[in-house]
């Protein structure tokens, strides 16, 4: 089976985006290891980025049908009700993570409009955010 990993605007920049912050760690450092996490579980592994919000959407709507969807939505989780309707309307698992830890850093990233429609929440691990999201899928039934 197969979990999308889909990330949201100014991920592509990381390794040199705030790596004070975000770690040194590249988006193709963290599909490798999404890679290795998925071939542990026997997953097939669908990795995209995209900065724009509609391209979002397409990437969750085109996840319909898969095992999982591990999200990291960026600066889109504090704002966009159309992800969050996205991810109600394919009916596929999402987990949200994030690199950092959201609730030890400004407030108004404390609010998510889409862990009320997670699965669950991983945040503050750095890459490793991602392969405990993929893990976590292996350990939960799949749907019927
Ligand atoms: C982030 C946290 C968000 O608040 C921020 O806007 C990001 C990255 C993270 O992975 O830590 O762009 O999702």
């Amino acid at each position: 089976s197969t979990v999308h990993v889909l990330n949201g605007p100014n991920l592509n920049l990381l390794g040199t985006r705030e790596p004070g912050i975000y770690g040194a760690a590249t988006l193709a450092d963290i599909e490798a290891l999404c890679l290795e996490e998925g071939r542990r579980h026997g997953f097939d592994i669908v990795f995209r980025q995209t900065n724009s919000e509609g391209g979002l959407v397409d990437l969750i709507q085109a996840a319909r049908g898969a095992r999982g969807i591990v999200l990291n939505a960026a600066a889109y989780t504090h704002t966009s009700v159309a992800l969050r309707d996205a991810v109600a309307a394919v009916g596929v698992p999402m987990i949200e993570v994030h690199l950092s830890n959201v609730f030890a850093r400004e407030d108004f990233r404390h609010h998510s409009f889409l862990s009320p429609v997670a699965r669950g929440v991983i945040c503050g691990f750095g890459p490793q955010s991602y392969a405990l999201a993929i893990a976590a899928f292996a350990r939960l039934p799949a749907a019927p």
